[in-house]
C-alpha cells in the first residue's frame, strides 16, 4: 500500500490515484465539476473555543423554554437511537422519521419566528473551518457550484452563513429541510421531502429539484439548472461521516475526489476513513487543504 503523510493532519493513502483523479479532473475543466458538502462538522469545526460545536438543530432556541426543553427530550431518545449499530436500517429510518416530524411539529407547535433564528445564530457556537470563505469564493470565481447537503435546517444554515461569513456567494445551494413563514413571520410548515439523517444520502441530487423550486426558482431555470448539475459529472464530495459518501449516489459521476473530516475516535475510525476517502483530515483542520487542491485542479496557469 502506497502511503504518504502530507502533514500530521492529513492521511492519503493511495497519492498516486489522487494525482491521477486530478488530471482528469483537470483536462475535463471547471465546467464538468461540482462540489458536494455536508454542513455540520464538514464546513463547521467540530470543537469550537475547546467543546463540541453546535449543529443547525442544536443552536436552535425557540424563546420557549418548554419547547426547547421537549426538543431536547427527543434528542436524548432518539440520538442513541441514531448511533446504535445494532438497529436493523428499515427500524431506524422509521424512528428517525419519527423524530425529524416531531421536532419539526415542535418548532411550529411553538411558533418558531425568523426573529428567534437570527438570534439563536448570533448566540450559537457554531463556527466555519478556516478557509472556507476562500474556498468558496475561488468555486464562485471558477463558477462551479457548491451544493450544501444537510438533514438539518436550510432557513438555520443560509443564517449562519449570513451571520459567519459575511456574504452571500451565488454559487451556493444548500439542500436541507427548509421552513415555511407566515406574514407574522411565524413558521406554519415544512416544504417538501422530509431530509432526515438516512435519507439524506439517497439521490440526494434528486432531491435538489424541488427544493430548488421551494426556493422560488423560475421552473425553466431550475430544470435547465439540474440538469447542468447532471452534467457535471466530475466531483469533490467532502464529509464528515462514512455515510456521507452516497450524497453523490443521485450524479452518475466520473472522476470522484472524497475528502473525508475524521473528528473523533481517530484510532478506531482511521482506518476505514483512509480506506474510504483519498484524503482524511483530522484533528478539525482547516479548510485550506481543499482549497489547495481545487486551486492545482483549476488554477489559470494549469
Ligand atoms: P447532518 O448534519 O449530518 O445532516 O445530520 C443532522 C443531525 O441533526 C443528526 O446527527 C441529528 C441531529 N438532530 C438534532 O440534533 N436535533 C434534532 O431535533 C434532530 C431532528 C436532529
Amino acid at each position: 500500500m502506497e502511503q504518504s503523510n502530507l502533514s500530521a493532519n492529513t492521511v492519503m493513502d493511495h497519492p498516486r490515484a489522487l494525482t491521477d483523479k486530478i488530471t482528469q479532473i483537470r483536462i475535463a475543466g471547471p465546467s464538468k465539476f461540482q462540489v458536494i458538502a455536508d454542513f455540520d462538522a464538514t464546513l463547521t469545526r467540530y470543537r469550537v473555543n475547546g467543546l463540541r460545536g453546535q449543529t443547525s438543530h442544536g443552536l436552535l432556541q425557540q424563546g420557549d423554554a418548554y419547547y426547547d426543553a421537549k426538543r431536547q427530550a427527543l434528542y436524548d431518545h432518539y440520538h442513541p437511537l441514531e448511533i446504535s449499530p445494532v438497529i436493523p436500517i428499515d427500524e431506524k429510518t422509521k424512528l428517525m422519521e419519527e423524530w425529524w416530524s416531531k421536532t419539526h411539529e415542535l418548532l411550529i407547535e411553538g411558533g418558531l419566528t425568523y426573529a428567534a433564528i437570527k438570534k439563536s445564530v448570533a448566540n450559537s457556537s457554531i463556527a466555519f473551518r478556516e478557509g472556507v470563505t476562500e474556498l468558496f469564493e475561488f468555486l464562485e470565481k471558477k463558477e462551479i457550484p457548491v451544493l450544501i447537503f444537510s438533514a438539518g435546517l436550510a432557513d438555520v444554515i443560509e443564517e449562519v452563513l449570513r451571520q459567519n461569513l459575511h456574504r452571500t456567494f451565488k454559487n451556493v445551494k444548500i439542500v436541507s429541510n427548509r421552513m415555511v413563514f407566515n406574514d407574522d413571520g411565524q413558521l406554519v410548515s415544512f416544504k417538501g421531502k422530509l431530509i432526515h439523517v438516512l435519507n439524506k444520502n439517497e439521490h440526494a441530487l434528486d432531491m435538489a429539484a424541488p427544493l430548488h423550486d421551494q426556493l422560488g426558482v423560475d421552473t425553466g431555470e431550475e430544470d435547465e439548472e439540474n440538469a447542468n448539475m447532471k452534467q457535471r459529472t466530475n466531483v469533490l464530495l467532502m464529509g464528515d461521516h462514512l455515510g456521507d459518501l452516497r450524497m453523490s449516489d443521485g450524479l452518475n459521476y466520473e472522476t470522484r475526489i472524497s475528502i473525508g473530516f475524521l473528528n473523533d475516535n481517530i484510532e478506531k475510525s482511521l482506518e476505514s476513513y483512509r480506506e474510504a476517502f483519498d484524503v482524511v483530515y483530522l484533528n478539525d483542520a482547516p479548510m485550506w487543504g481543499a482549497l489547495e487542491l481545487v486551486s492545482q485542479l483549476f488554477s489559470t496557469e494549469a
